[in-house]
């Protein structure tokens, strides 16, 4: 199915839109998805979640791909000094804010912590050293079947948690039935939704903290502290399909990476942000969202920025912005553009980067793009002060 999604997106402006969160969803347009069929799990989509975590030890050998499933099968199996196997998948792109999707069943059979999530991850381990967040679109544990939790969960990067904020909604459809679970992530706030239905409105603000590009995760492991009902092993979490939907296009000049290795390449990508002239420097000052660095450069009347898409994925209309990091020693006339196909379509808007607060400045309004071309914003320096750069978004509006 998404194979055939991307071919046929290439001759035809062909779109699916996101159905199942109403009005919230609209406008946003499938952008990657995996319906499990053939028989073998696509590797260039996933990373196999291996290693202990609680009561189990996470084995490739336990994914497999069944007549158009995922299945993650939980054993009663004596391995690396644990008594049960199970498993799990992490998606090897890393997203930003959209609308996920997961079509779940689980097993019938107490014991079992299982969860489709979002968090930074290759599947070498659970623990990453960068600030980063965690979205849990569901946690269920089995021995409540019609309990589920939607979670936050924030991370300092040295393994402990600064904070985390949970909902806990029952009764619900046993999860031993087929859900659907889903969640709308943008900049101010995650949307939680099961079977359509609104079930949690959290208000994430950029400076709650970090909003990092993040991983899609499809997991399940033992759970000692709930007792794992072995008379029913083996068993398997199923899941049917998973989809993320974008709208919305947000480019970086963050360098931080979330992995431990920054030079991975698996690392969060600040993919069309570009820099020219001499001297850019990460600076300590932060820019729309909590813990990612920005970039500046001094006196040099030739430096510029440059973000870019290098194929808009879906025609419309969008707004364009900038990020602006205010600081007193900043550039007074930092000069913006907006180039469609590397030719500039909107000239010069000046912004004092030394006054007022950080903010989102608009550099372009209603501006009707195309399938497959090439936009970008561009800031210039004046020579005077530090030029600074963050973060430029699209907004889709129609
Ligand atoms: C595994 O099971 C054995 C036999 O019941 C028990 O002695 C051992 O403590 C269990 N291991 C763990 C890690 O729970
Ligand atoms: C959930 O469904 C399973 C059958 O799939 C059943 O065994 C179990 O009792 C149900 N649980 C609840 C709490 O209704
Ligand atoms: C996933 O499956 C559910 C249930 O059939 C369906 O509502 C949803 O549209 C499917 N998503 C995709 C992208 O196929
Ligand atoms: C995950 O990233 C680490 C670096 O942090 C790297 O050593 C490891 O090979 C990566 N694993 C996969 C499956 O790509
Ligand atoms: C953009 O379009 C909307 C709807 O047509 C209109 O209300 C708004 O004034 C326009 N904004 C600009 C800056 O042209």
């Amino acid at each position: 199915m998404f194979s055939s999604t991307i071919f046929l997106s290439l001759l035809f402006p062909l779109t699916i839109t996101a159905q199942s969160c109403g009005t919230r969803c609209a406008l946003y347009t499938l952008a990657w998805s995996d319906q499990f069929d053939g028989n073998a799990v696509d590797t260039s989509m996933w990373n196999y979640r291996t290693g202990p975590r609680l009561a189990s030890y996470q084995r490739k050998e336990n994914v497999e791909q069944i007549d158009g499933e995922l299945i993650i099968t939980q054993k009663k199996e004596s391995y690396q000094g644990l008594n049960y196997t199970a498993g799990g998948l992490i998606s090897v792109p890393n997203f930003h804010y959209g609308y996920f999707e997961a079509y779940v069943k689980l097993n019938k059979g107490g014991g079992w912590h299982n969860a489709f999530w979002l968090m930074c991850g290759n599947g070498s381990k659970t623990v990453y050293t960068n600030t980063h967040t965690e979205i849990d679109i569901f946690e269920i544990e089995t021995s409540k079947p019609k309990e589920m939790i939607n979670a936050m969960n924030f991370w300092l990067g040295n393994g402990n948690r600064a904070s985390g904020y949970s909902a806990v909604h029952r009764p619900r459809k046993n999860s031993t039935e087929w859900n659907l679970h889903s969640a709308l992530w943008t900049e101010e706030r995650v949307v939680f939704f099961e079977n359509g239905k609104l079930v949690w409105d959290y208000t994430f603000g950029p400076q709650a903290w970090t909003h990092n590009y993040i991983n899609i995760w499809l997991t399940t492991v033992a759970n000692a502290a709930f007792g794992t009902e072995d008379s029913a092993l083996p068993s398997s979490m199923r899941v049917g399909n998973v989809s993320y939907y974008q709208k919305d296009y947000y480019l970086t000049s963050s360098t931080l990476c979330f992995f431990d290795n920054p030079s991975s390449a698996n690392c969060p990508s600040n993919a069309g942000y570009s820099e020219t002239g001499s001297g850019w420097t990460t600076s300590s000052l932060s820019g729309y969202t909590k813990k990612l660095s920005t970039r500046y450069v001094t006196g040099s009347s030739n430096a510029a920025a440059t973000w870019s898409l290098s194929s808009l994925k879906v025609s419309g209309t969008y707004d364009v912005s900038a990020f602006i990091v205010v600081y007193s020693n900043s550039d007074p006339k930092a000069k913006y553009q907006l180039l469609k196909n590397g030719q500039v379509v909107q000239e010069d808007i000046e912004i004092d980067q030394t006054k007022g607060v950080n903010r989102w400045a608009v550099i372009a309004s209603n501006v009707t793009m195309n399938t497959g071309e090439n936009w970008a914003v561009r800031v210039k320096a004046s020579g005077v002060g530090s030029i600074r750069a963050d973060t430029v978004k699209f907004i889709r509006t129609a």
